[in-house]
């Protein structure tokens, strides 16, 4: 008769064994039907029989052994010096102290003082050293996927082991893990799915949120959920980290938690702003206003060119005091805007000026995004000195770099060359360099904005707040004194806020508010009034009142079966219905195109000196569908053959079109036809992939249900077009759009689009032509009008007038295909 002994934990393996043989002398007791004398010591813990629990005793045991070994072993010892040099080692003893006594523990130090490497670390080798090695499963998060990667292969070495083994990293399409995995870092995305499956984390005995002075929306979910888990999950633990000092936020939020500071090594780092940079170079006031002359052009040209305006309503705008000359003023502005051009010429004299005169060290230079990253670097390597692989290796730093190009940054060149980084502001607490001396700050970083009240997102380069400013300051000085240049003047950074804004409080929040719902947590407002900062209650009743409307929640605000395929597809709502539908509809392929299509940046080039060649190449692949959606299809498919006959490059150049984006999307497609795969969505790979994909009137109506309730009317009379929302906004189509070229020649009385604008105008971008059957098939859903004969759609303005007759078949119809999708 096997006894089964639930809930025993024991402080070490010494006393597991006892147990063990405790329980085997019941277990003879029992089988010789004695009754028993042996008393147990039942605690807390996972479910295991008399053998589980030896050979887990077994195993932990084998554990302490190995580590106790590479410890031991000589390079285990080099590695250890290294590791002992970090600030994090001087308060090794005092985390773990605090922590077996605690709860919640909140930790600061300055970036690269070793709180993502090391603490975790420190955990895991304290549960093994106490022979709980098995039985200890810590979980440590990263706001963006790339340090996740490279964070895990370095605690690995660390440990003398590869990847998977007990340290692991999953991120949301890969991962390298097993089930020996003790020590996991993970994306926060991977978390929150993790709760899906385990809502009350049962196997997990510490979770260390990492990053979370960013304030990410995740992390900011994540905080509410963990602060109600808690209390529950008594043998949790919970470690906050964050590069900046100000935490008594967090730390109040959990009941007053202790603050472990992490005094790093800092340097002094001398600073310096724009009108220090212009005199340091001898810039004489002609050559600043040819400069500023030559990029006020080129702003225009950009102007005109995308419609876009230049975001002037920062704090730069019009009193400079500092510096009270216009065209310094209107350089300062342009400046900050990251554009290529004269700045990156400001960049070049700068870099030109750090190369042939300072000291030794390596220069990192912050930027917005990869776009701007390439342009310069293709800029300098066309430079005598800093384009000269024998003084300068000139690196790039973003969120898709290939591993290769990770490995580079940390590379320590020759000792005459110089390191060059262009980075985003992955560099600034992410990432640490190791050798940087010099910092180039342009003082924008892109993220995206929301204007909660015209429900209208953005992505825009936008001023970073002062904590920022002395985050990236703080890079010159890791390992002797440095020295950063501002590019903007002393006024703008006074006027920069003192912190960034929470992520909760500038994006739209759907996905969020249908985990909510998909994790049972309640009322969505009522949860997120109880996070740190908690959104606008209408921004929650926008996001509540969108996933009705697409069919993701009922009135009642509980997930709708559609929901719950949503909220297990870890994309954009609107993305994963759409993918939803191209499976359903059995024309996923072209549907994965559309699809990936939406989430990179727009394969179509426009160069500014060939842009009638460029709009014809793209009008090319549209023919006369008036789609945006269905031309960038075609050009993809193009693309795909072109790459099969090796001749892809050719094919891009001539046809304006990004070898980059499209690489995006191919890999895009993979991972979306992946996430659907294991979902379940694609069974008969053939059919479901291709049956009825050269359907364009079938594709059409499969992207009206993705991007409903992005909806403009065309309104047309003899002269003129004109577009409008349902609110009843008036919009104008982006001059790229295939649609702006013909706006008379629209033979569709809709438009559908993903993205809605707001710059000088309201502009959208990628639109598609369709028809009202579609829009009342795809749409929203059907309900009848108070007259006879009125059909309406539900939540929106768009109104249809028909008999009753083929009204009551539309209804049908539309049962149907709701019943068709809900059943899946
Ligand atoms: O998290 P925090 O910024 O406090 O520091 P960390 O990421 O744990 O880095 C500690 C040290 O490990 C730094 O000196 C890094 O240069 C080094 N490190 C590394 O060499 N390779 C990595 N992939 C990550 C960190
Ligand atoms: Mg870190």
């Amino acid at each position: 008769i096997p006894v089964h002994v639930e809930n025993i934990s024991s402080p070490s393996v010494e006393s597991d064994s006892q147990l063990c043989s405790q329980i085997a002398t019941a277990e003879k007791d029992i089988m010789w039907g004695r009754g028993t004398s042996q008393k147990l010591e039942l605690g807390q813990g996972s479910c295991c029989s008399s053998d589980e629990s030896v050979v887990k005793t077994q195993k932990s045991r084998r554990l302490r052994e190995k580590q106790r070994a590479w410890q031991n072993s000589f390079a285990g010892q080099q590695i250890l010096q290294i590791r002992k040099s970090l600030p994090s080692y001087g308060v090794r003893e005092t985390f773990l102290q605090a922590l077996s006594r605690h709860q919640v523990l909140v930790v600061t130090g300055e970036t690269g003082c070793g709180k993502t490497t090391q603490l975790p670390q420190y955990i895991l080798e304290s549960e093994i050293e106490a022979g709980r090695g098995v039985s200890c499963n810590i979980i440590c998060t990263q706001p963006r996927r790339l340090p996740v990667l490279s964070v895990a292969e370095r605690v690995a070495a660390e440990r003398g082991e590869d990847v998977g083994e007990s340290v692991g990293y999953k991120v949301r399409f890969e991962g390298m893990r097993s089930t020996n995995t003790r020590l996991l870092y993970c994306t926060s995305g991977v978390l929150l799915r993790r709760l899906m499956v385990d809502p009350s984390l049962k196997a997990v005995t510490h979770v260390v949120l990492d990053e979370i002075h960013e304030r990410g929306m995740i992390e900011d979910f994540l905080l509410v959920v963990l602060k109600d888990l808690l209390p529950r999950s008594t043998r949790l633990k919970l470690v906050l980290m964050s590069a900046t000092l100000n935490v008594e936020l967090f730390a109040s939020y959990f009941d007053g938690a202790p603050i472990q500071q992490i005094r790093g090594l800092a340097y002094p780092v001398e600073a310096y702003f724009l009108e220090d940079v212009f005199e340091m170079l001898g810039y004489k006031p002609k050559r600043l206003l040819d400069y500023v002359q030559s990029r006020e052009r080129k702003i225009e040209h950009h102007y005109i060119e995308t419609n876009i305006s230049t975001e002037l309503s920062d704090p730069v705008r019009d009193n400079f005091q500092s510096f009270d000359n216009r065209s310094f003023n209107r350089m300062t502005q342009d400046c900050a805007l990251n554009w290529s051009g004269p700045e990156f010429s400001l960049i070049e004299a700068l870099l030109e000026h750090i190369c042939s005169n300072e000291k030794k060290g390596a220069v990192l230079v912050f930027m917005t995004g990869w776009e701007e990253i390439y342009g310069l670097m293709k800029q300098l390597k066309s430079h005598s000195i800093l384009g000269d692989s024998r003084k300068v290796l000139l690196v790039g730093c973003h969120g898709g770099m290939t591993m290769t190009e990770q490995k580079l940054i940390f590379e320590h060149p020759p000792p005459n060359v110089r390191k060059v980084i262009l980075a985003t502001n992955l560099a600034e607490t992410s990432v640490t360099i190791d050798d940087i001396v010099f910092v180039v700050d342009l003082g924008k970083a892109k993220e995206t904005s929301y204007d909660v009240h015209n429900d209208t997102p953005y992505l825009l380069p936008r001023w970073i707040s002062k904590s920022s400013v002395l985050q990236r300051r703080g890079r010159a000085g890791r390992v002797r004194p440095g020295v950063c240049y501002h590019l903007y003047s002393r006024y703008i950074y006074n006027q920069l806020p003192e912190d960034q804004q929470p992520e909760l409080l500038r994006t739209p929040i759907h996905s969020i508010c249908l985990q909510v719902k998909s994790l049972k947590l309640g009322n969505i407002v009522h949860f997120l009034s109880r996070a740190l900062q908690p959104p606008e209650i209408i921004a929650v009743t926008k996001a509540v009142e969108f996933l009705q409307t697409i069919g993701a929640l009922n009135e009642f605000e509980e997930l709708t079966d559609l929901g719950q395929h949503l909220s297990v597809l870890p994309v954009e709502p609107r993305i994963g219905k759409m993918l939803i539908m191209g499976s359903v509809f059995h024309c996923l392929n072209p549907v994965l195109t559309i699809a990936a299509g939406l989430s990179v940046r727009d394969p179509f080039l426009k160069p500014l000196d060939q842009r009638e060649l460029a709009e014809e190449a793209r009008l090319k692949f549209s023919g006369d569908s008036f789609s945006d959606h269905l031309a960038l299809l075609h050009a993809y498919e193009r693309w795909d053959l072109a790459m099969k006959e090796n001749r892809a490059r050719a094919f891009c150049s001539d046809n304006f079109l990004s070898m980059q984006s499209l690489l995006a999307m191919s890999s895009l497609r993979k991972q979306y036809l992946e996430l659907l795969r294991a979902s379940g969505f694609v069974q008969d790979h053939s059919r479901t992939l291709s049956e009825h994909s050269d359907d364009t009137t079938l594709l059409r109506a499969i992207i009206s249900a993705g991007l409903y309730p992005g909806v403009l009317s065309v309104m047309k009379d003899a002269v003129s077009c004109t577009f409008k929302t349902v609110e009843d906004e008036e919009v104008e189509i982006h001059a790229n759009s295939v649609n702006a070229r013909n706006k008379m020649g629209i033979r569709f009385p809709w438009l559908v689009f993903n993205e809605k604008v707001k710059t000088s105008h309201l502009f959208i971008r990628d639109a598609t032509g369709i028809s009202d059957s579609m829009l009342l098939l795809f749409g929203g859903r059907l309900t009848f009008g108070n007259e006879p004969g009125h059909l309406l759609m539900d939540r929106s303005g768009l109104e249809f007038f028909m008999r009753r007759d083929l009204a009551n078949l539309y209804v049908h119809l539309r049962n149907t295909l709701d019943t068709l999708l809900q059943k899946k």
